[in-house]
């Protein structure tokens, strides 16, 4: 039987990739998605029938490391199941576990096909034709490993990044040079780098122009970001958030994830300027503890974050914070853990991550003196139950209010649209479905422990239908 071909004659495959991680391999995915369009491959949503499969990997901690292991046993299965029965299909790993363990991949699964990592994904046409070729004529060599820093960017080399959602992600920084003692970071993404704004103008008009409505840039250390401005000059992180403010259609910004030694003056003083930066920020702090920063080796202390927490509500009263938290960091004592749940009282935050220490190989922390496993666990344990509280608090206080809600798509039940409001909790109400991918006013009724539920003014539905589709053609 042929193959089915797509519009410009190319074969038609089907290409499945997982992603684990950050919101930084989401965006590669979909990238990659977009690189090995002009070979014929089309997204599809399981692996059960993909010709080509990737899994794009996350090495943070170690349970992410081991579910791309035991991913790998079960694509062995199918992978061999396909070519008896006469298909064929691509295996490959890419991402942060492909760029640390490269080899260690190909010598525990060697029916792996390829392994590249972050910074050479724009290579993966030629590395999937050369692996067709091989399986065409039966000479599958070994797996091929690729997980150079290239001196090429691979933004240089990427087709255009065309997303079909009204909310969409923009790499604009890659890399970390902090070295934080506990995080793999800065040597599976390498050092940092920026791209320049040209480039980052030229990705968001064209998503824009697609009927993105929300863009969230993303770094590593996205405010350590120093791209090169057209003026030829470098440009903080908030001046590119300013010029990109002055692009029509383009509702609304956010960015992630800020390093607090980063948010200097200028970025501070962005969200009191630019009305469609989000009132929220995700600032990780990870201890609450000098002593334990120190060690972490943070390069600040809490009173700096404190400072800074404050200064950004002077300029912005209704910013809400997001944070991450390590507990039983080697030598974290009960005063030091003390010191963290003082913190969270202090600022009061209306969402965070919160992680058990986990030992990283090759990173220093790993051969600290480890805090034993029941520690990490109650600590865990009470920093979560302090956080959930303060969660729900935060998403309670907001009943009564009216929040701009961008639509992002149909809910569960008849008649619900399911969104985001300003600070990222999904909000759930009624409405007619030509709402979907416009800014709608929601009144919040209710406030749960993840999610907010809300009404909009049926009064004279019209008029909302109309307020709603102007503001998200107007500006
Ligand atoms: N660039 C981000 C961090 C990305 S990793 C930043 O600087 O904040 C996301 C989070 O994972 C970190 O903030 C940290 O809380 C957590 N993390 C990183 N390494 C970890 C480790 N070894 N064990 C447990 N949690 C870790
Ligand atoms: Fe990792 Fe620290 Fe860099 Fe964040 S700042 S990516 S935690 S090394
Ligand atoms: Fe994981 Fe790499 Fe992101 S280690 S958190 S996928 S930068």
């Amino acid at each position: 039987m042929t193959p089915p071909s797509d519009r410009n004659g190319a074969t038609t495959k089907t290409l499945f990739i997982k992603s684990y991680g950050c919101q930084m391999n989401v965006y590669d995915s979909a990238r990659m998605t977009e690189a090995l369009a002009p070979l014929g491959y089309r997204v599809t949503g399981t692996a059960q029938d993909a010709d080509m499969v990737i899994l794009n990997t996350c090495h943070i901690r170690e349970k992410a490391t081991e579910k791309v292991f035991s991913e790998l046993g079960r694509l062995r299965r199918l992978k061999s199941g396909s070519n008896e029965r006469g298909r064929r299909m691509l295996l490959a790993v890419a991402g942060c576990v492909a760029q640390a363990e490269g080899e260690e991949i190909v010598a525990r699964a060697p029916y792996v096909d390829f392994v590249f990592g972050p910074q050479t994904y724009h290579r993966l046409p030629e590395m999937v034709l050369r692996a067709e070729r091989e399986l065409d004529s039966g000479s599958k060599g070994a797996s091929v490993i690729d997980t150079e820093f290239p001196v090429e960017s691979k933004f240089d080399h990427l087709p255009k990044n065309r997303q079909s959602a009204v909310s969409n992600f923009l790499t604009v920084q890659e890399g970390c040079n902090k070295f934080c003692s506990f995080c793999v970071v800065p040597y599976t993404r390498g050092a940092e780098m920026s791209r320049p704004v040209q480039a980052i103008l030229e990705e968001a008009i064209g998503l824009i122009d697609d009927g993105t409505l929300e863009i969230t840039l993303l770094g590593q250390n996205v405010n350590a970001y120093h791209g090169v401005g057209p003026d030829g000059r470098e440009w903080g992180l908030g001046r590119l958030i300013r010029r990109l403010s002055e692009l029509d259609g383009l509702e609304r910004i956010r960015y992630t994830t800020s390093h607090p030694r980063d948010m200097d003056d200028d970025l501070i003083a962005t969200h009191a300027e630019v009305p469609q930066l989000m009132p929220y920020l995700h600032l990780p702090i990870q201890s609450g503890s000098n002593r334990v920063l120190d060690t972490m080796n943070r390069k600040h202390d809490r009173a700096f974050y404190l400072r800074l927490v404050e200064q950004l509500r002077s300029v912005r009263p209704d910013l809400a914070l997001s944070s991450d938290f390590i507990v039983g960091h080697p030598s974290e004592t009960d005063t030091d853990f003390a010191d963290t749940l003082a913190l969270v009282r202090e600022v009061g935050f209306a969402q965070a991550y919160s992680f058990k220490f986990s030992p990283r190989p090759g990173t220093p922390a790993a051969n600290g003196k480890q805090i034993n496993a029941v520690t990490r666990t109650d600590r865990l344990q009470s920093l979560q139950q302090l956080l959930a509280a303060q969660q729900l608090a935060f998403n309670i206080a907001s009943v009564g209010s009216i929040q701009p809600v961008l639509a992002e798509r149909l809910g569960q039940h008849a008649g619900q649209l399911l969104g985001r409001g300003p600070y990222m909790q999904p909000v759930h109400f009624n409405g007619p479905k030509r709402l979907r991918g416009t800014v709608v006013d929601v009144r919040i009724t209710a406030g749960y422990a993840n999610s907010l539920a809300g009404t909009i003014d049926i009064g004279e539905p019209d008029e909302i239908i109309g307020s709603a589709n102007e503001r998200s053609l107007e500006s």
